[in-house]
């Protein structure tokens, strides 16, 4: 594991001392003159105080336009799961360049990583390689809507599974949208009104209101969709039972069960959420994790749902797919965590639940309402009053302003995080790291009235 610097900056610079970041603005104000929004993805464009311009990153740092180094807890939302630039990462990318880039062919190294995801992964009989989660999640609902013949899916309010049109809805709507019967609600101009009628959205984690939605439109529902831990909005875990109920739900109504495993896949362990929790979907996506940084997704599925893929009748392409240097990111993950028996993933477990314990424990001891949920190796803090939340309607009570506030501080402090409250821990973190983040915690909380 590399060694942190903790609070240095090359041109030095301690903890306590507070960062300011005049290159990013003046950065960010020349990038809007030609980038849209001075940014390439719209995530990007939250960075308070202003998107932030970066350097150079290692192990769980990264430097940005000011020299500041930043104790890294976002992992560039999510991918960097060995930390930045890890030795065998880099290298066995670089070697897989030294003979060529993209084949747009077959290659050795594609097959066994296909070969290595297919013996990890509980429901991938098959295997396909993609460049991004939002793409695979929609070959995985093209290849439900064929399977079954049926037009409409379920998708849950609150989850993310890309920003294609089709899944485009809901994600996160206001309080007054999520009440029975919700209506999926647009998350972006521009989305075609008529999508509308092929979705059904509904609150996570309640079994019932899944069964009647299947009771009444079971024919017509090609899949339900869902990620396994809602991440995107409070890393809530599924209710005993709920995952469980879904596969019932499907099998009984001959629906598909999708996981989108973006963010649990390859980080809850090997074998994903679907191992963790001992329920194995009928299709599933990968990335974030997978490709530690490079455009590397999976889509995978029982055979009988990825046959079509196969035989052709159902069309899934992509230029760059399994490029060179995304397959060996891929490899290399698989390896490094997987070493001595999976001790990459114990480790990201077990520092991410210090963390989270560790925050708790501070929050116990103030004032303010500090919250935090989730697996470990990745979480969820924010400031509420209810104790713990279980479905999206609960994650709008948080109180954002506060844990914008709360992100600054940290910021200001050297530590960076994503402004919606998951933390994630990467295999790079050590316990020094968890210990000096933990008393930044304390420090900035107080600060901000705890
Ligand atoms: C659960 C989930 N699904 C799908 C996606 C989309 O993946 P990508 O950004 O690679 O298109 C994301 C991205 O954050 C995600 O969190």
């Amino acid at each position: 594991m590399l060694k942190t610097d903790h609070g240095k900056g090359s041109a030095g610079g301690d903890a306590s001392e507070n960062k300011s970041f005049p290159k990013s603005k003046a950065l960010h104000e020349r990038a809007c003159e030609t980038l849209a929004g001075g940014v390439s993805s719209q995530f990007r464009a939250a960075g308070a105080p202003h998107p932030m311009f970066y350097v150079r990153a290692e192990g769980a740092q990264i430097w940005d336009a000011d020299d500041n180094a930043l104790l890294d807890f976002t992992l560039s939302q999510g991918p960097c799961i060995l930390g930045h630039s890890h030795p065998e990462l880099t290298g066995r990318v670089n070697e897989s360049l030294k003979v060529g880039q993209l084949f747009a062919g077959q290659h050795m190294d594609e097959l066994e990583l296909a070969e290595a995801v297919k013996a990890c992964v509980p429901a991938a009989e098959r295997v396909r390689f993609a460049v991004s989660g939002s793409e695979a999640a929609h070959a995985l609902l093209r290849l439900a809507r064929y399977v079954t013949g049926r037009p409409k899916f379920i998708k849950f309010i609150g989850h993310y599974h890309g920003w294609l049109d089709n899944v485009s809805f809901s994600i996160n709507p206001p309080r007054d949208e999520t009440n029975a019967p919700p209506r999926p609600v647009a998350w972006s101009g521009g989305v075609p009104a008529a999508l509308a009628d092929d979705v059904i959205v509904l609150p996570w984690n309640d079994l019932a209101l899944v069964e009647e939605a299947m009771a009444t439109h079971g024919t017509q529902i090609a899949a339900i969709i869902t990620e396994p831990v809602m991440c995107n909005q409070g890393c809530i875990e599924p209710l005993p039972g709920f995952l469980e109920g879904l596969s019932r739900l499907c099998d009984e109504h001959g629906s598909a069960l999708i996981f989108d495993e973006i963010i649990t896949g390859f980080r809850l362990g090997a074998s994903g959420a679907q191992g963790h929790f001992g329920v194995t979907p009928d299709m599933a996506l990968f990335g974030k994790a997978l490709g530690a940084g490079f455009p590397l997704a999976a889509l995978v599925g029982r055979e009988k749902f990825m046959a079509p893929l196969a035989n052709g009748e159902v069309y899934h392409a992509g230029t760059l797919n399994a490029s060179n240097a995304s397959i060996a990111a891929g490899r290399a993950v698989i390896d490094v965590m997987g070493r001595n028996n999976g001790e990459g993933y114990r480790h990201i477990r077990r520092l991410g639940c210090r963390m989270r314990d560790g925050i708790a424990a501070i929050g116990d001891q103030g004032r303010l309402d500090v919250r935090v949920q989730g697996p470990g190796p990745m979480f969820h803090m924010g400031f509420s009053e209810r104790a713990r939340a279980t479905s999206y309607d609960h994650v709008l009570d948080y109180d954002k302003a506060m844990y914008g506030r709360f992100c600054a501080g940290m910021l200001a402090r050297g530590v960076r995080l994503i402004e919606r409250g998951l933390w994630y821990v990467s295999l790079a973190h050590t316990d020094e790291d968890i210990d000096h983040a933990l008393a930044t915690v304390r420090e900035v909380l107080e600060e901000i009235g705890h």
